[in-house]
């Protein structure tokens, strides 16, 4: 898959941990930054992968700011996008599983790189079961028609 990446001046280092696992595990990854240390903004770089996943430029998005919940509100902002907080593997296998989750957000300071890994490992690796969860999503689009 295309894997397109987002994260703030907290998640440098994780990023570069977690685009390498990617590619590891036989993944292109584009990196839509930020690319220094610099304090910045994280809704800059969540609606950059946002809008990357909507328009199908990648295929999921991975998004790291300091707890992964700025930068996965503002992914959550462009239509179309799903973003899941998992700072844990069983969440993340849920928010594909039963979410279709396409974006994945979490903390680099909530997570270690090596339990990071292995939330982007199952999250990866698990596809959306559809049949009854195919309604709710629908549901939840519903919701952002109306909105
Ligand atoms: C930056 O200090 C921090 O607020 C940001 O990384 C993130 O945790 C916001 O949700």
């Amino acid at each position: 898959m295309k894997i397109g990446i987002g994260n703030d001046h907290s998640a440098l280092d994780l990023k570069a941990e977690i685009i390498e696992f990617v590619k590891s595990k036989g993944h292109e990854v584009v990196d839509y930054g930020t690319y220094t240390s610099e304090s910045c903004d994280y809704p800059v770089y969540g609606e950059k992968v946002g809008r990357a996943v909507a328009a199908g430029e990648v295929d999921r998005g991975i998004l790291i700011c300091g707890t992964g919940l700025g930068i996965s509100l503002a992914a959550n902002k462009v239509k179309g996008v799903r973003a899941a907080v998992c700072s844990e593997p069983y969440t993340a296998k849920m928010s594909r599983l039963h979410n279709d989750c396409n974006v994945l957000a979490f903390g680099a300071r909530v997570v270690g790189a090596e339990l990071a890994k292995m939330i982007v490992d199952v999250w990866l690796g698990t596809e959306f079961e559809g049949g009854r969860h195919q309604r709710r999503v629908d549901l939840l689009n519903a919701i952002e028609e109306r909105n």
